[in-house]
């Protein structure tokens, strides 16, 4: 006989994303339209070890839909890779009559979920994360907000260099995919962008590209880093050897992660929550909702764990052009 949900459990771990308050409460309040109960487990994994836990209804994620952060909170929780962990996160399951777990994250996330699915939770996964770098899905939510965010920093930054003459180097997020490095690049329209798929070869990724950059008129110019390929502050200190320009260093941070969710955020993160409850209401579990070419998919989450995404190196290309054209005679 098909299970029945009468009361699952959302919780919000690792990274937070711009759009995770969206998707809870699309979990809420598809999964009381359909008669099931929500309780919000706060922190993360380490809120389900310790049974963290709040009751939650319509209005309980009332006004949260154009918000950042996650009104659950979020960590990393390192007991939870533990077997003892786990078994505490079963227990608090049990004890709560949670039938099942919708969790809003990244791959850490998901591995989690994976390990509580084995111990015979249900779980549901929603990608969550401005990096982008979920296998399974083309969109993870809180990526456009990021991206937005970010631009809008460079933006102001290219102001300033431009009045100066000068060379920036920004840092943004991205500890091992450099989807944020690359879309915000070529919005901005960089002189070059540094990404961990990318080989890097410095004389001909950086110092060609200001140098031909200068030759084509420019006085600015603005090299965007992804975080996995190193310090840009160490970048920095290269192109000032190699090019003779001292560049300012900006990092970008945390603010990359906090602000509105973005029309594109606040929708995807409704849809997959909205899909996530359905998945559970109609007797399926252990799988990640995820978007490929623009609607919703559900992957096994085992599979999903073992997809990789590859940044479209095509989008190199493209960045580069916008660049290598300008000197071209
Ligand atoms: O959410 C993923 C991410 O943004 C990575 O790109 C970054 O390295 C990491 O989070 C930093 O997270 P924290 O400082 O919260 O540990």
């Amino acid at each position: 006989m098909e299970k029945q949900f009468k009361r699952i459990g959302v919780l919000t771990s690792g990274g937070d994303a711009p759009g995770m308050n969206a998707a809870v409460r699309a979990v809420v309040r598809t999964a009381l339209s359909r008669g099931i109960e929500v309780v919000g487990i706060r922190r993360g994994w380490a809120g389900l070890i310790s049974a963290d836990f709040v009751m939650l209804n319509a209005s309980s994620v009332g006004h949260i839909l154009s918000s950042g952060g996650t009104m659950l909170y979020t960590a990393r929780s390192e007991e939870f890779i533990t077997e003892k962990g786990q078994d505490k996160a079963v227990a608090t399951c049990k004890m709560l009559g949670i039938d099942g777990i919708v969790a809003i994250g990244g791959d850490g996330t998901f591995r989690g979920a994976l390990a509580l699915s084995r111990k015979g939770i249900p779980v549901v996964g929603v990608p969550a994360t401005i990096d982008n770098d979920v296998g399974c899905t083309n969109y993870t939510i809180g990526f456009d907000t990021a991206c937005n965010t970010a631009i809008e920093c460079i933006d102001r930054l290219r102001d300033t260099m431009q009045s100066h003459e000068r060379c920036s180097v920004v840092e943004v997020m991205g500890r091992n995919a450099g989807f944020l490095a690359l879309y915000v690049g070529i919005a901005v329209g960089a002189t070059a962008v540094l990404v961990p798929e990318h080989d890097l070869d410095f004389q001909r990724d950086v110092v060609e590209r200001i140098q031909d950059s200068r030759l084509a008129g420019n006085t600015h110019f603005m090299i965007v880093v992804a975080e996995g390929v190193g310090s840009a502050f160490d970048i920095g200190k290269k192109i000032h050897e190699a090019v003779g320009i001292e560049p300012r260093v900006t990092v970008l941070g945390h603010i990359q992660r906090g602000g509105a969710p973005t029309a594109r955020d606040r929708e995807t993160a409704t849809r997959m929550g909205y899909y996530a409850v359905r998945a559970f209401a109609e007797g399926r579990s252990n799988v990640i909702i995820g978007t490929q070419e623009g609607g919703i998919v559900e992957i096994p989450i085992e599979e999903a764990l073992q997809m990789k995404k590859h940044l479209q190196m095509e989008r190199y290309e493209i960045m580069e052009s916008m660049q290598i054209g300008l000197g071209a005679k």
